[in-house]
Order: structure tokens, then sequence, then C-alpha cells
């Protein structure tokens, strides 16, 4: 029965780097961090606590709750959602409950990790709660229409995981999902200084190097200024400085971004034939924050030898999906699962 207490709903992108909550009237995207008081109250979330990461001294406690794209530590992601709730609620109580809540959840995930998600959802008492695999949420955010039979491929590289989907008829055909993405990268870029260089560099740095002077690709136009990067000499322990070019990211990414292509290749080897055939036609449908490394597209198309589409929102396509689902549920209620 409809119960006018239960005047709310909301979408939610747990994401293993930052998460998205879609209200009835505004997106709210921030990292997905969380620094805890000494006596276990929260002092910051979001931005706040993605600020003070790594700069926190041995009285505050700094949780990154998300590893591989799900749930690694429950208590403070719990936590987390429940102060993003907050936020994006504006303080107003919530006392009245929630109507229906729609998170996304990784395509390849057990049933003990959609477990801990739902439980984290649970503490809302939404009327109605359900979970949206993100590679469907990911394609429908592109505005692709999931539920006629001809096939497409969706590569989420997110921060945690990539997930690598062949969709038709509302369903997954064919998939691969590899623990290779956003993390993977800053991962490559720390290593590299510190067994190049000798020089220690910290997270935030390595994904600033990322962003600002990553690339996948030689040919890429604009090119973009060296970068100057600022660290700590592991045997001297005083502060360094050193430049990096684009090139030389291109190199230290190199692994990673096979590991991803033979991952593509893997999943279009274990599709049946109609589908490989459709996705000949239709090509790579690109999304996730990694979508946004210089030259990806080329060097894909290159390689993979299919057309590839590149999300102009890539950060924001899982959430738009699921906000666009909870809009639509009759429409989208076979592909809703509890
Ligand atoms: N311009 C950019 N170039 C390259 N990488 C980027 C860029 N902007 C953001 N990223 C990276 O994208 C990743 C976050 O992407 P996204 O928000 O899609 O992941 P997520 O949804 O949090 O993670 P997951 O999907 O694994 O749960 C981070 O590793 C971030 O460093
Ligand atoms: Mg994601």
């Amino acid at each position: 029965m409809f119960n006018i207490f239960r005047h709310t709903s909301f979408s939610v992108d747990l994401g293993n780097n930052n998460t998205l909550l879609t209200t009835s009237d505004k997106v709210l995207a921030q990292p997905s961090y969380i620094v805890f008081n000494a006596n276990h109250s929260v002092k910051a979330v979001g931005e706040e606590a993605f600020e003070m990461f790594e700069k926190t001294h041995s009285d505050l406690l700094p949780v990154k709750p998300m590893r591989d794209g799900v749930i690694a530590e429950f208590d403070s992601a719990s936590v987390l959602l429940r102060e993003l709730v907050n936020k994006a609620y504006g303080g107003r109580s919530f006392f009245s409950g929630f109507n229906h809540i729609i998170s996304g959840v990784p395509y390849y995930t057990s049933e003990v990790e959609r477990r801990a998600l739902r439980d984290a959802l649970d503490q809302f008492n939404p009327g109605k709660r359900s979970l949206l695999f993100e590679p469907l949420a990911a394609a429908i955010g592109m505005d692709l229409n999931i539920q006629e039979p001809e096939g497409k491929l969706i590569v989420d590289i997110g921060g945690g995981i990539t997930e690598i989907a062949i969709i038709s008829l509302s369903g997954v055909a064919a998939f691969q999902s590899i623990k290779v993405a956003g993390d993977t990268f800053d991962m490559n870029i720390r290593d590299h200084f510190r067994r190049n260089y000798k020089m220690a560099i910290g997270h935030r740095t390595a994904e600033q190097i990322k962003i600002n002077v990553g690339a996948v690709w030689e040919h890429i136009d604009p090119v973009p200024q060296r970068l100057v990067v600022k660290g700590k000499d592991m045997i001297t322990g005083i502060p360094v400085v050193r430049s990096i070019d684009h090139r030389e990211v291109i190199f230290i990414l190199e692994k990673s971004i096979s590991a991803i292509e033979h991952g593509i290749i893997q999943a279009l080897e274990t599709c049946p034939p109609e589908l490989a055939a459709d996705i000949y036609q239709s090509g790579i449908y690109l999304t996730g924050g990694g979508a946004l490394l210089r030259g990806i597209k080329d060097r894909f198309e290159k390689n993979i030898q299919l057309d590839v589409h590149v999300d102009e929102h890539a950060l924001s396509s899982v959430s738009r999906g699921i906000a666009h689902v909870l809009a639509n549920t009759k429409k989208y209620a076979g592909i809703l699962i509890d």
C-alpha cells in the first residue's frame, strides 16, 4: 500500500573510487573515502576525506571502504553511505523512510558481496530495495537500447575493476571481469618511480600523473605538458622532484592496458557468432574513468579492429543509468534483482 510517509527514492552507484547518489532533485558525486576520529566518530567524508588521505596523523583513521569494486570494509562503507545520504538530503531527517532504493552492483560479484551491499542499503529501511548490474546500467546511461536483440559490447574501466559485457535482450550474453583498472594504473606509476628512480610518491600524486599526462598511445593531440612530480628520495629521505611526460606513462601502463585488450578479445571469443556479427557493426562502448585516458580510442581501434565510442560523461554513465531505471521502474522491472 502507498505510504504517504515514505516519500523519497534514490539511486546509488557505490563505486570503488567515486560514489554517485541521485535523488529526485540532485546528483551528489563524492570520492568513496572516509576519515574517522580516534573515538570512531566521523571526521570527514567524500571530497574532504579524500583531501586528507595520506596526510593524516596517528589520531585519525582514513579508510577507503571499497576494493576491487566491492565492499571490503562493511562498517565503514555503511557509514560512508549514511553520511552521503545525509548530505544529499541536506541534513533533512529521513525518519519517514524511503520508497525505493536502487543500487548498482558489478556483474561479477559473489552472493556474499551482494549480501554486504544489501545490508548496507537496508539501514535506510526502504519500502523496496533493488540491485542492478552495472554493465546494464552503463549501457542505459549511454542511451543504448538494451532490450533489443542486437548485441552491444560495453567496457567499463572503473577504479577497482574493468567489466567487459556483451549485452542483448536485457541480459548479459558474454562477460569478462578483470581486476585491472584505475587503481592498478596508479600502482603501476608508483612502482615505476620506486624501481627506477628510488623515489616514493603518494597515491594521489600517482593519480594526478595519470590524469594530467596519462596516455596509452603515441599519437595524441594535444600533447600534454611535462609534469613536475614531487616525492621523496627513498635512500636519503629528502624531498625530490622530477618531471615526466606522456610517453613515459604509455610505457608504464602498457602491461595493464594490454590486459584489458586481452579481456575484450576473450569476451568476443566466448560470445555467440550472431552477437559477434552485431558488434562488428556497432563497435565498443567505452566508459568509466579509465575511458578518459588519452589515446585509448585510437589504440583500441587499432589493436581490436572495432569502432570505439567513448562515453562523453564516462564518470557518470552507471549512475545515470540507475537513475533512469528508478524513474521508469515498470519498463525495466525485468532487470532489477533483489
Ligand atoms: N581524466 C582521467 N584520466 C584517466 N583516469 C581518470 C581520469 N579521471 C578519473 N580517472 C580515474 O578513473 C577512476 C574512477 O573511475 P570511476 O568513477 O568510473 O570508478 P568507480 O565507479 O569508482 O570504480 P568501480 O567501477 O571499479 O567500482 C579512478 O581511478 C580515477 O583516477
Ligand atoms: Mg563504476
